[in-house]
């Protein structure tokens, strides 16, 4: 199939590409580069030996996505263009309410216009809320404490109302849980802007030398050893995730969580990082993180009976694949 990868110069949309183009797929990505480079591109065809076609547009345009329509017999799309920062989104809520919301609505509408009929959407485990562990499709969505993550419940819905009326379009909304690692070649991976946010990529920089220490979020969580407890998937399963949705993909909304089914708490993900890379990780204890949750793990089962799919990478690849691409990455 003629897949069109919004976001796909980014951290989980390039690994899509390799994924897509290694089962067989022809990409064609739309980035606006805004938190991306260009040369991922180019590693994406390095690592493949394929060729992608690269438009550098903003998803919200709906003038140039359209050119990209009329070029090209697209087949189906995966929507993973987006601002991500949580901080970020409290702090500018109308540039993520816009930014996500829009970029979901233009394409929507080109989908239909041009008679696309599959699509792919980027949700985050983030739309449960501080639901029970494990997580299951059918819970009810609580409300999320940051509007990046009431952007992913609201596309949830506009793309579910659009299937409600267009009876052959087919939507796959997949959550994500925690995306970590890289790709074995240590060619992509992530690469955030500035001070990391998020574990993986901060335990990364203070293995380096970047940062003095980790601090960890509290330690007196109900769980295993007081520290947060995640459910860490490697970005490579998680590709592979998107393909096997794709492939499978029939009329109608399908929800499926893309997790482990596994619980990993803070201090197990330090140790399993220093023991799998033989490297220390200084860290201190500090206060929580407003508006973080104890636990947060998928109920796995509906992907693996439905589209086949289960994650099957561990801890010790994502910390191995981890530190590799941040050794390798300047
Ligand atoms: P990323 O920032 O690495 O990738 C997003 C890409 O989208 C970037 O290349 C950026 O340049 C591009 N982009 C953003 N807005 C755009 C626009 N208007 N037009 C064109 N391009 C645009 O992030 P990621 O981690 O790869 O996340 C991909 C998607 O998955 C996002 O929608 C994110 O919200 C979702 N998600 C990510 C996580 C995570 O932990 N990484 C978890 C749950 C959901
Ligand atoms: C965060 C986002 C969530 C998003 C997800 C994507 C918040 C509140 N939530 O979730 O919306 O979908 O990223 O991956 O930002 N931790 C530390 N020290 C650090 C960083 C994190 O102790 O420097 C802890 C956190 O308290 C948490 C765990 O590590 O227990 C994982 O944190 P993080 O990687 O930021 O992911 P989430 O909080 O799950």
């Amino acid at each position: 199939m003629n897949i069109l990868v919004t976001g796909g110069a980014g951290y989980i949309g390039s690994h899509t590409c390799v994924a897509l183009l290694e089962a067989g797929h022809t990409v064609i990505v739309a980035d606006n580069l805004c938190n991306s480079k260009a040369e991922t591109i180019d590693k994406i065809k390095q690592i493949t030996n394929k060729e992608v076609t690269f438009y550098k547009i903003d998803v919200t345009d709906e003038v140039a996505l359209e050119v990209v329509f009329a070029t090209h017999k697209i087949d189906g799309v995966i929507h993973f263009a987006g601002l991500k920062a949580v901080g970020e989104s409290v702090e500018n809520p109308l540039e993520y309410y816009y930014n996500n919301l829009v970029s979901t609505m233009v394409l929507s509408k080109l989908c239909k216009k041009y008679n696309v009929n599959k699509f792919v959407f980027s949700s985050s485990a983030t739309v449960y809320g501080d639901n029970k562990v494990p997580f299951v499709e059918t819970m009810n969505l609580l409300p999320t404490t940051n509007p990046y993550g009431e952007t992913k419940a609201m596309s949830e819905r506009i793309l579910t109302d659009i299937a409600k009326v267009n009876p052959d379009f087919s939507v796959a909304l997949l959550r994500y849980f925690n995306p970590v690692g890289a790709h074995e070649s240590g060619v992509i991976g992530e690469a955030p802007n500035g001070i990391p946010n998020n574990l993986m990529p901060y335990i990364t920089k203070v293995a380096k030398g970047e940062l003095d220490k980790l601090r960890i979020f509290g330690n007196d969580y109900l769980t295993v050893d007081g520290t947060g407890v995640r459910d860490y998937i490697h970005v490579v399963d998680l590709a592979e995730g998107h393909v096997a949705a794709l492939d499978k993909l029939t009329a109608g909304v399908h929800i499926y969580n893309l997790g482990t089914g596994e619980g990993t708490s803070v201090l197990q993900l330090v140790k399993a990082f220093e023991e799998a890379n033989n490297i220390e990780v200084p860290y201190e204890i500090v206060e929580r993180r407003t508006g973080d949750i104890a636990s947060c793990y998928a109920d796995v089962r509906k992907a693996r009976n439905e589209i086949g799919w289960t994650a099957k990478r561990g801890i010790v690849e994502m910390c191995r694949d981890a530190w590799r691409f941040e050794k390798n990455h300047k």
